[in-house]
């Protein structure tokens, strides 16, 4: 097979490229999503034809950030962005006469990091992105894990608080509801409302204001060694730990992948997750477990992984 095209929808940007069979990404080009679903799937369309022009391609493979059915075609539902049953492999094949599929974009990030990036030498790894939501991919015996009705690994809505937050999929209590890049910025907005005079660097950092602080703001702190910033990390670490202790428990993967944009911040994310997974690891250090590492082609997984899929 030659070249293929791969496409991560996130909530804010609609990211491409053309890719090859050893991963490597040979051109790409990157929309802001359009709100409206159907200027998106026109947005993903232009995106393709406009690579196609440079390079030949014979498949498309797309990402989305959803519930995506069994047959690779229908987002069923998408709790962050305002999609449901909508059917773009069909919407997109219409438009560009391509051969398309549709995964799951954490899915397709799992698939980018076991075929080319920080899980490549392993055979048992699961995915864990830490952006808006939380996604999942999982990778059991060398094989991307579908399940049933092609919707496992949805790890962000595993039910992690009774009666807890309201989440975007309807449920309450959601894992990313508590370990996702807006807990996070719920996390520092809370602690500097709490308490002004030990939030002073968060609150200096907005212009004063608590309620708007943003991740990126958490994150500078953070890096600057502010320990009501890096408190802030420590819980949103302690909620991810506990989940991956979960996730060990139920697939005993030799390794966790730490992808999305929360992962950027690295080290400072990594550290304290790797720490609170030790923590609530059934078994503790009297037993093999998993190793916890960051993603190695972060944001172009998505890309990569999607692409490649398209070849399956
Ligand atoms: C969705 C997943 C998606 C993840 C990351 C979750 O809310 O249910 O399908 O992979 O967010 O975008
Ligand atoms: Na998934
Ligand atoms: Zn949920």
């Amino acid at each position: 097979m030659g070249l293929t095209i791969g496409v991560d929808v996130g909530g804010t940007k609609i990211a491409a490229g053309v890719v090859d069979e050893n991963g490597a990404i040979l051109a790409r080009t990157r929309v802001p999503t359009p709100a409206d679903p159907q200027w998106a799937v026109g947005a993903i369309a232009d995106a393709i034809k406009e690579l196609r022009e440079q390079h030949d391609v014979v498949a498309v493979g797309v990402g989305a950030p959803g519930y995506i059915d069994r047959d690779r075609s229908t987002v069923l539902m998408a709790p962050n962005i305002d999609w449901e049953n909508e059917p773009l492999k069909t919407r997109i094949e219409d438009l560009v006469h391509l051969p398309t599929v549709v995964e799951n974009d954490a899915n397709a990030a799992a698939w980018g990091e076991f075929r080319f990036g920080a899980a490549a030498s392993h055979q048992d790894m699961i995915m864990v992105t830490v952006g808006t939501g939380i996604g999942g991919g999982i990778v059991i015996e060398g094989r991307m894990h579908r399940g049933s009705f092609g919707v496992a690994g949805e790890i962000g809505h595993l039910n992690m608080v009774p009666d807890g937050l309201l989440c975007g999929c309807g449920s309450k209590g959601c894992w990313e509801q508590y370990g996702s890049g807006r807990a996070l910025r719920r996390y520092g907005r809370e602690a500097a409302a709490a308490d002004p005079a030990r939030g002073a660097r968060l609150l200096e950092l907005n212009e004063g204001v608590a309620e708007t602080i943003t991740g990126s703001q958490i994150t500078q702190a953070a890096q600057e060694g502010d320990p009501m910033a890096l408190d802030v990390y420590d819980e949103l670490a302690d909620w991810l730990g506990r989940g991956l202790a979960d996730l060990a428990s139920l697939f005993d993967p030799a390794v966790f992948v730490l992808g999305g944009g929360v992962s950027d911040s690295g080290h400072l994310l990594l550290d304290p997750v790797a720490k609170a997974f030790e923590k609530y690891i059934v078994g503790g250090v009297h037993r093999p477990r998993a190793e916890v590492v960051l993603a190695t082609i972060g944001s172009a997984a998505g890309i990569i992984g999607a692409a490649d899929l398209a070849r399956f």
